[in-house]
C-alpha cells in the first residue's frame, strides 16, 4: 500500500479509532455484561475491518488494539515484575467462631462500640494478578508470585476478553487493579471435553486450567482458551481521589469498566457476615465460577488502614473458607457394583477423607472408560471430590505417588472390567458406542432384583416406609421377595424371622406395605423402574395416557407424542412392557391395587410436540406469557433455561446470557416474526 496523503491519514486514524471505540465497547458488553448488544456476525465485521487496517497500515498498529487479543510471539522465560505495592495473603477462618473473633479483634483495634460495617464478596478459586495501566492503557500485568515478585504474563493477560486495554477518559495516570483470573466452570467443562476427544490429558479443576493457561510462554495458546476475570481491589493509584470504602472502590472499578462481580454485598457485623456465608454456599453450586470461601473486608479504608498488617496478612480482612471439596486419600480397592438397570459401576473404595463436609469411604468411577483414562490403580493417591449433594468422585491420581515395584513397573495392574457379573456370574455386554457394561441376567440377577426393589419402594417412588437397603438385601437373599410384587404378600411371621427384626417391628412393616397401596399413577411409573424413565416423564406418561392399559398398549409413536420422549425413552417403554415377566408382575401389583388410573390428558399433538424453546429478552409485540401459550397450543414446550436439548431460542430485546449460550450450543435462534411464522406453517 502507498503511504496515505494527508487527509487521507487522518481519514484512516479517525476510522481505526471509531472502530477501536466500537469493538472495546462490544466486547465490554459481551465479556463484561454478559448482555451483548449485536450479532456475533456484527462485531467480527468491526473486527476484520480493524485488521484490514492494521494489516494495510502498519503504522496505525498500538499494543492495545482489541487484535492484540489473539497472543504474540512465543517468549522464552517470564521477565520478573516488582509489586511497588506488596501482594499479600488472607489469614482464614474455617468455623464460626473464627470469625466472632476476627470482628472482635477489629473492633478492640479500632475501639469501635457497635457493629462494624464489611464489604464481603466472594473468594474466588482461580490466580491473583495485578494490572498496570498509564495514562489509560494497560501497561503491564503480573502474577502474585511470592508476594514482592511476581511474573510478567502482560502478554496472556491481553488475550483476556474481560480485561480492558484502555479505559474511560477520566481514567487517573497511574492505576494498578488487582484481581482473580478464573475460568468460568462451563469453559472448563469445555475445556475438557474438547481434550477428552482429543485423547489428551483433563484439567483436575477449573483453577489448574486457570493456572496452566495463564503461565504459557505462547500467549497465542493462553488466547485459544476461556479465561475471565474479577476484579477485588487496588494497589498503586496516582493522580485520583479515593473513594472512602471498599465498596465505593468496586463501584468505581466498575464504571472504568473491570468486571466485578454480582455477589457482592455490604453487611453490618457477625451475623451479617455469617448470613452472607450462608447465602453464598447455598448459591455455590449455581455460580458459573468456582469459590473456596467468602473474604470480609472492613468497609471504611480509614479503618483499614488503621488495623493495618500483622506479618504477611491483613488485620482488616479474612477469608472465610467452605469445607474444601477436593481432598487427597488413597485407593484400598476397585469394587464394581451392580445397579437397578444392570449397569456395572467400578468404585474406588478409599481411606475415609473428610471432604466436601462429610467423610468420604467410596467415590464412583463412572465406568470402565473412565477408569481407563484416569488410569486409577489399587494403592494410588488420588484427587476426591465431593461438590453439594453429587456422587464424590474420583478426579485424577497423583502420577507421582504411584507405588512401584521398581523404579519402571507399578505395583498393580491396571483395571479391567469383569467379563461376568461379580453378582451373578452372568456374562456382561458393552454395547458399541455405549459407556456402559451391563449385566446379561435382567431380573434374574439378585444385584439387579435388590437394586430395582430398593427403587420401587423408595420415598419418590412407592414410598414404603421402614423397608431399606438391608432389609430388601435379607428379603432377596432368604428367597422371600423376588419381584415388587411379592412384597404384597409378606406375612408379619416371614419378616419377625429375619435378623434385627422383632414382632412390634414386622407388623410395622407389613402395615406400612399395605399403606403404600392405591398410589397415583405417576409414582407407580417411577417405582417400575423402566430405564431412562425418570420421575418427569413418569409423570408426563400418566398425564397423557391417563391409565396404565393405555400406555402398555402404546407404541413408539403414540409414545413420542409425550414431551420430552424420544427414541429412546419410547424403546425403553415397548421394550420393558413387552417381556412377559414384567407383563406378569404388573398383573400381580394390579390385583392388590398397588396403584390408581386416572384421567388420561392428552398433551396436543401440534406440530411442534416434541419441540422445545426457550425465551429470552422483550419481544416487540408478544407478552412472555402469550409466547409461552401458543408455542405450547401448537404442541411445543417452553424451558426455563438453555441446553443441549433447547430446539429455538426466542430472542427479543436485550436477550442476555441464555443468548451467548444458545450461540454457544449452536441451537436455533428466531426472533419474534420468525416464531410468528413457525407457529402458523405445519
Ligand atoms: S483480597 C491483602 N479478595 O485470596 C489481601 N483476595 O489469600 C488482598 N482471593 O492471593 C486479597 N478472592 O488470589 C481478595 N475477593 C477476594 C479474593 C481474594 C480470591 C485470593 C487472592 C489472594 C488470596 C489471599
Amino acid at each position: 500500500m502507498p503511504p496515505l496523503r494527508e487527509d487521507e491519514a487522518h481519514k484512516a486514524e479517525q476510522r481505526v479509532a471509531e472502530l477501536r471505540r466500537l469493538i472495546d465497547y462490544h466486547n465490554y458488553r459481551y465479556y463484561v455484561l454478559d448482555n451483548p448488544e449485536i450479532p456475533d456476525a456484527e462485531y467480527d465485521r468491526l473486527m476484520r475491518e480493524l485488521q484490514q487496517w492494521e494489516t494495510a497500515h502498519p503504522e496505525l498498529a498500538t499494543p492495545d488494539s482489541p487484535t492484540q487479543r489473539v497472543g504474540a510471539t512465543p517468549l522464552k522465560v517470564f521477565a520478573e515484575v516488582q509489586h511497588g505495592v506488596p501482594m499479600l495473603s488472607l489469614n482464614n477462618a474455617f468455623s464460626d467462631e473464627d470469625v466472632v473473633a476476627f470482628d472482635r479483634r477489629a473492633r478492640e483495634g479500632l475501639d469501635h462500640d457497635g457493629e462494624l460495617v464489611y464489604a464481603v464478596e466472594p473468594k474466588f478459586d482461580g490466580l491473583a494478578i495485578t494490572l498496570h495501566y498509564q495514562n489509560g492503557h494497560f501497561a503491564q500485568g503480573a502474577t502474585r508470585g511470592d508476594g514482592y515478585t511476581g511474573e510478567d504474563v502482560s502478554a496472556n493477560l491481553r488475550t483476556i476478553h474481560a480485561i480492558p486495554l484502555k479505559l474511560p477518559e477520566d481514567a487517573p495516570p497511574w492505576l494498578e487493579v488487582r484481581g482473580e483470573v478464573v475460568m468460568l466452570k462451563r469453559d472448563f467443562e469445555r475445556l475438557n471435553a474438547e481434550a477428552r476427544s482429543r485423547g489428551d490429558k483433563e484439567f483436575a479443576n477449573p483453577r489448574n486450567a486457570a493456572a496452566g493457561s495463564l503461565r504459557q510462554l505462547d500467549s497465542r495458546v493462553t488466547a485459544k482458551r476461556r479465561l475471565t476475570f474479577f476484579a477485588y481491589g487496588i494497589g498503586r493509584v496516582e493522580g485520583a481521589e479515593l473513594p472512602k470504602t471498599h465498596g465505593e472502590t468496586m463501584d468505581w472499578l466498575a464504571e472504568l469498566r473491570f468486571p466485578v462481580c454480582q455477589e457482592r454485598r455490604i453487611v453490618r457485623g457477625v451475623q451479617g457476615l455469617l448470613r452472607y456465608f450462608a447465602e453464598l454456599g447455598a448459591q455455590r453450586e449455581q455460580l458459573p465460577y468456582e469459590i473456596d470461601g467468602a473474604v470480609y473486608k472492613l468497609n471504611k479504608l480509614a479503618e483499614q488502614e488503621a488495623l493495618g498488617f500483622v506479618a504477611r496478612a491483613p488485620r482488616f480482612a479474612i477469608a472465610h473458607k467452605y469445607p474444601a471439596q477436593e481432598e487427597l486419600t488413597v485407593v484400598e480397592a476397585i469394587d464394581v457394583q451392580v445397579g437397578r438397570t444392570g449397569t456395572l459401576t467400578p468404585v474406588a473404595r478409599l481411606k475415609p477423607v473428610f471432604v466436601g463436609g462429610v467423610t468420604v469411604t467410596n467415590a464412583t468411577l463412572h465406568n470402565e472408560d473412565e477408569v481407563r483414562r484416569k488410569d486409577v490403580r489399587v494403592g494410588d493417591t488420588v484427587i476426591v471430590r465431593r461438590a453439594g449433594d453429587v456422587i464424590p468422585e474420583v478426579v485424577a491420581i497423583l502420577p507421582e505417588r504411584r507405588p512401584m515395584r521398581d523404579l519402571v513397573t507399578p505395583l498393580h495392574e491396571a483395571f479391567a472390567m469383569p467379563t461376568a457379573c461379580p453378582e451373578c456370574g452372568a456374562p456382561v455386554v458393552k454395547l458399541e458406542g455405549e459407556a456402559a457394561t451391563r449385566c446379561s441376567n435382567g431380573l434374574s440377577c439378585p444385584a439387579q432384583r435388590k437394586q430395582a426393589i430398593i427403587h420401587f419402594a423408595s420415598r419418590r417412588a412407592m414410598d414404603i416406609e421402614g423397608l431399606g437397603d438391608k432389609l430388601v438385601e435379607q428379603l432377596v437373599d432368604k428367597g422371600l421377595v423376588r419381584t415388587p410384587a411379592d412384597l404384597y404378600e409378606l406375612t408379619v411371621a416371614q419378616v419377625a424371622g429375619l435378623e434385627r427384626m422383632a414382632e412390634k417391628s414386622a407388623s410395622n412393616l407389613v402395615a406400612a406395605i399395605e399403606r403404600s397401596k392405591r398410589k397415583d399413577l405417576a409414582r407407580f411409573i417411577h417405582a417400575l423402574g423402566i430405564r431412562n424413565v425418570g420421575e418427569q416423564t413418569a409423570k408426563d406418561l400418566a398425564r397423557h395416557f391417563g391409565n396404565l392399559d393405555a400406555l402398555m398398549q402404546a407404541d413408539a409413536e403414540m409414545l413420542m407424542q409425550v414431551p420430552d420422549v424420544g427414541p429412546v425413552v419410547a424403546e425403553s417403554l415397548v421394550a420393558f412392557f413387552a417381556e412377559p415377566h414384567n407383563r406378569a408382575v404388573i398383573e400381580r401389583l394390579g390385583q392388590t391395587e398397588a396403584w390408581q388410573d386416572g384421567e388420561a390428558q392428552p398433551f396436543a399433538a401440534g406440530h411442534l410436540a416434541g419441540k422445545t424453546f426457550v425465551l429470552t429478552g422483550t419481544l416487540p409485540n408478544l407478552a412472555r406469557e402469550a409466547a409461552k401459550a401458543l408455542i405450547e397450543a401448537a404442541g411445543g414446550k417452553v424451558a426455563g433455561s438453555v441446553s443441549k436439548k433447547t430446539d429455538y431460542l426466542v430472542a427479543g430485546a436485550e436477550p442476555g446470557s441464555k443468548y451467548t449460550k444458545a450461540q454457544e450450543l449452536g441451537v436455533t435462534i428466531l426472533d419474534e416474526a420468525q416464531l410468528l411464522k413457525l407457529l402458523e406453517t405445519p
